[in-house]
């Protein structure tokens, strides 16, 4: 499948991130609210392209029953294959979780309309590296790269890494296939987005440490983050809503794409409440929330990111974020209070969560000192 700039010179994706599905879907109104959001955003925004960042269903249905999980994940990608749009979907870390990749990747690969498959060597790490280009409107010439890494599971050693990374040898291929596409493109680096679920570790580079004051709206840093409380730095869109659970070593696949250039974005999946985006050494990087229900999620801010690209100036790019209720749709999968609390921003509710939480711990101190003065003291 071809994919080109639309008679209007653009080139529109749609990102979902993290939807999870289970396999008892067809009953389930979590399922229902979450087709609702791909159906309004599909109407609303005609993209040329969606992406399905990883995490598409976690259930080990392939191991009880293949036909069934074909049947589900033809299902979840029914909203955008029956349209026609061409689909793109990366392998979270779910997807790796019951050791059936290939066989989950073949499954993808085999519905109309779905981009996924493994343009890497077997010998290669990951089970689903591929890139696709996008031609010129009139057909001629490819214009941009999209890339689609598989950022793997969870680390062999996890005292050294919760997640697993991009491998050097993925990064290898990388490189070799950027040298190709910029003798292509004139001698000059085609740009370019990379999709992959697991954020890299710079992320961080978008976040600072709290000040005293800020600690209730801060969120706590993940594993060698731990110790810190970040909030976003000036200029950092977006809901800051948990720690980034980026892998704790860094395997260069960020200086990789600064020196070989033409990368100018890359979005990522996997925590489910973050969806802040910004510049970091001069390269866009966005984390994408859920788009669905069925994880640990803030409920009514489950939303989609459209992403632009200009064919007369590709290395420009506009996104914007919409929300489930953005989309006037109504809930059903949520009872009366948690929709009510979910309404409201994250901002809010972290801010109560943190000072609640705040509130315990200084409870639970000063029962701890007053029982040890009675024990010493009498
Ligand atoms: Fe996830
Ligand atoms: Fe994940």
């Amino acid at each position: 499948m071809k994919l080109k700039f639309n008679s209007e010179g653009k080139f529109k994706i749609l990102l979902f991130g993290d939807i999870h599905e289970h396999e008892d879907y067809k009953t389930n109104l979590r399922f229902k609210d979450m087709q609702k959001l791909m159906n309004a955003a599909l109407d609303e925004y005609k993209p040329d392209l969606c992406v399905l960042l990883g995490d598409n269903c976690s259930t080990e249905l392939f191991s009880k029953d293949s036909e069934k999980f074909k049947e589900l994940v033809t299902d979840l990608l029914a909203p955008i294959t029956s349209r026609g749009i061409p689909v793109a979907a990366i392998l979270g870390n779910h997807e790796h979780d019951h050791g059936h990749e290939d066989e989950v990747v073949a499954v993808y690969q085999s519905i109309d309309g779905c981009l996924m498959r493994n343009e890497t060597a077997p010998e290669i790490t990951g089970n689903a590296n591929f890139k696709e280009l996008i031609y010129s409107s009139n057909g001629e010439k490819p214009v941009f790269c999209l890339w689609f890494i598989d950022s793997n599971n969870c680390f062999e050693d996890r005292s050294i890494s919760h997640y697993d990374y991009v491998h050097p040898d993925q990064i290898e291929w990388f490189e070799e296939e950027s040298a190709k596409l910029k003798e292509l493109n004139g001698g000059k680096p085609m740009p370019s987005f990379v999709f992959q679920h697991t954020p890299v570790p710079e992320e961080y580079n978008l976040l600072r440490k709290a000040k005293w004051w800020e600690l209730p709206v801060s969120v706590k840093g993940y594993n060698s983050h731990s110790q810190t409380r970040y909030v976003g730095k000036k200029g950092v869109e977006g809901c800051v809503g948990e720690g980034p659970c980026s892998p704790d070593v860094n395997s260069g696949q960020f200086a990789s794409w600064k020196k070989v250039g033409g990368v100018i974005g890359a979005f990522f999946g996997h925590d489910h409440l973050n969806d802040f985006s910004g510049y970091t050494d001069g390269i866009f990087l966005a984390q994408h929330r859920t788009a669905g229900f069925r994880a640990y999620t803030d409920g009514c801010r489950s939303c989609v990111r459209l992403v632009t690209i200009d064919e007369k100036n590709p290395e420009k790019f506009t996104h914007e974020l919409k929300r489930f209720k953005e989309f006037g749709l109504k809930c059903e999968c949520l009872g009366p209070i948690m929709k009510r609390i979910t309404d409201r921003q994250s901002f809010w509710m972290h801010a109560f969560a943190n000072v609640a939480m705040g509130i315990a711990g200084i409870a639970i101190i000063a029962m701890i000192i007053t029982k040890l003065i009675e024990y010493f003291g009498g």
